[in-house]
């Protein structure tokens, strides 16, 4: 066994995916949840736990956890293979395996930025860090705050991390790529931060991608300095604390974004740990979706100005598209969220959580106190400004349900906003897999699932299919010999081998039928399988006997006696020969 199939029989994909998606157990092998790799709001996304394979029958995506982690993560496969041993404490043999340049690349990045947080960590806890301490004091940040947000210290001269990553043995083309020091027209480096209180960025998995630098005085520009887009950083992928928020996400079904570092450090400390930052940039559609895995809700909690509100009108928009369930959190006196958690205490924060509004209610309020809801005109106006939203809800019943309670909230008639909202609205579907046109029978999906998975099943049934010739008049004759094909070679049978010697269109049949409800519903023995052949060969037997007859009969009826009776005869052969059985 190679290394790769050692750490497959390693780790259990259910546990894998589930780190990404919340997966619902629908069947003793089967797990659903909503797709991660398309939009959609009815889970088509199926995890099968003995076969190790996910399929989606939204968009077809499949495949098996190395495919998974690779796609999820847009890493190569050889950094799925480390990402996955590393995760589950399986050691890397060093020659197994060379990497592509491009993930020695990004490798060296990671650890660069693995030194970088040691030293600018060790940095705020020693002399250098004496000033940044005493800002984070003022600021009422708790040093298990600091401890648990990993925050650090960049220090003024500059000279740091160029030194560091030369002793590491680095070259300069892979420090150059880190986004860490910078190169001067002499090709010597500094640090791209300098006097700067450090906020790590993590992925999702927990390992530190990038960085923003807060600066400590008050004329020191830009307020906030954050990685450049690197190998292993892209800004708009990425959310600030999900690796630390998901579990809450996903136990508490909501989640709370805000906008900044310090706003999600500030809620968080203050006992709310379902709470994310998108880091300085508006919100993009990669970041919803990475929401969106762990829960639909989400509580918007941005800052009272103007901006604050206009930010979050915008990103609202995206969330309802992305299908999201959408609250508006608002506070008063004008603080955000780190400042009121501080000044309010959590308790008052919380009552405020718990209160916030519907989106649509939150955008009526806003429009109410721009116009005058007594008149036509101003019913109207409000009316339109909510058009944008209620255009980006793809569902059509959802749509029904905000505009009644649109109609109630503003004290108008319910048809004339359901009237504004239809005009506006154009009809979107999801789309869907063409599923295979033939109806496999039970027996057929049977008879497959033993052959998959029960080696005794197949040493007595294979054999005994060579047999009969049945194969041609089903649907699923590539996939079973597919399966005879590998038995006869001595390769593998498992399921994702199969699936590797099909085409496209099989593969969609194979996974259909393998993940399919009903398989998980027998016993996939050798018994069974007798059975499912047995009854194959009856309704063979049976529809060719139809079959000839009805040919029989035809022939008598267009006078061609000679070709009727030969049929007959052919039937009578079939009868005495016991049908299919040769
Ligand atoms: P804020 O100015 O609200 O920062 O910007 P903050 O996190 O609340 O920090 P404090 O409380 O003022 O110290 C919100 C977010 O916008 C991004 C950062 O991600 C910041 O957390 N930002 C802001 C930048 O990227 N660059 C900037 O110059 C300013
Ligand atoms: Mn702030």
């Amino acid at each position: 066994m190679d290394f790769k199939d050692q750490l497959k029989s390693s780790v259990d994909l259910v546990n894998v995916v589930g780190e990404y998606v919340r997966l619902k157990k629908s069947g003793p092998q089967r797990y659903m949840g909503l797709c991660p790799f398309h939009n959609e709001k009815t889970p088509s996304f199926t995890v099968h736990a003995a076969r190790q394979f996910y399929k989606c029958f939204g968009c077809g995506e499949g495949g098996d956890v190395f495919n998974f982690v690779q796609k999820i993560e847009g890493i190569s496969f050889y950094e799925a293979l480390k990402l996955l041993a590393e995760r589950h404490g399986v050691p890397m043999p060093k020659r197994t395996l060379v990497a592509d340049e491009d993930s020695k690349l990004r490798e060296a990045v990671f650890r660069m930025h693995e030194l970088a947080l040691a030293s600018f960590r060790g940095s705020l806890g020693g002399p250098p860090g004496e000033e940044a301490r005493a800002y984070l004091a003022r600021r009422g940040v708790a040093d298990a705050t600091i401890v648990r947000f990993e925050l650090g210290y960049s220090e003024r001269f500059g000279r740091t991390f160029s030194r560091l990553f030369e002793q590491h043995g680095f070259t300069p083309a892979q420090m150059e790529q880190s986004g860490l020091v910078r190169r001067r027209d002499d090709g010597s480096f500094y640090d791209y931060f300098r006097n700067r209180l450090m906020f790590p960025i993590h992925g999702e998995t927990g390992k530190v991608i990038g960085f923003g630098g807060r600066a400590l005085a008050a004329d020191d520009n830009p307020k906030y300095l954050n990685s450049p887009e690197t190998p292993i950083y892209v800004k708009s992928h990425v959310l600030y604390n999900l690796h630390r928020a998901k579990e809450a996400i996903r136990k508490e079904e909501r989640a709370i974004l805000v906008e900044g570092y310090m706003d999600a450090i500030g809620v968080s400390a203050a006992g709310f740990g379902p709470v994310v930052a998108s880091c300085g940039t508006a919100l993009t559609e990669q970041q919803v979706r990475m929401l969106k895995r762990h829960s639909e809700k989400i509580v918007v909690n941005f800052d009272p100005d103007a901006a604050g509100a206009a930010a979050a009108e915008r990103s609202v928009g995206l969330l309802l598209q992305e299908g999201m369930s959408v609250r508006v959190m608002t506070l008063d006196g004008g603080l955000d969220p780190d400042e009121y958690c501080k000044e309010r205490g959590a308790d008052a924060y919380r009552e405020r959580l718990d209160g916030a509004k519907g989106y649509f209610y939150w955008l009526a309020d806003r429009a109410r106190a721009k116009h005058d809801v007594r008149t036509t005109e101003g019913v109207i106006a409000v009316l339109k400004s909510l058009l944008p939203a209620v255009e980006r809800i793809s569902d059509r019943l959802e749509r029904m349900a905000i505009a009644n309670a649109v109609a109630e909230y503003i004290g108008v008639d319910r048809g004339m906003v359901l009237d504004s909202f239809r005009k506006a609205v154009v009809e979107r579907k999801e789309s869907r897999l063409e599923r295979p046109k033939e109806t496999m029978r039970a027996d057929e999906k049977g008879l497959l699932n033993v052959l998959l998975s029960d080696a005794a099943g197949r040493e007595d049934l294979i054999p005994a299919l060579e047999e009969v010739e049945i194969l041609d008049r089903i649907a699923t004759a590539r996939v079973y010999r597919a399966i005879m094909a590998a038995h006869a070679s001595g390769a593998s049978t498992a399921f994702d081998a199969i699936s590797a010697r099909l085409e496209p269109a099989d593969q969609n049949l194979l996974a259909e039928l393998a993940l399919s409800e009903d398989a998980d519903t027998h016993e996939n023995t050798l018994e069974y399988g007798r059975q499912c052949l047995e009854s194959l060969l009856r309704s063979d037997e049976r529809d060719r006997r139809t079959q000839l007859k009805t040919r029989v009969k035809d022939a008598e009826r267009t006078g061609n006696l000679a070709e009727a009776l030969r049929l007959a005869r052919e039937l009578q052969e079939f009868e005495r020969a016991g049908g299919a059985r040769k």
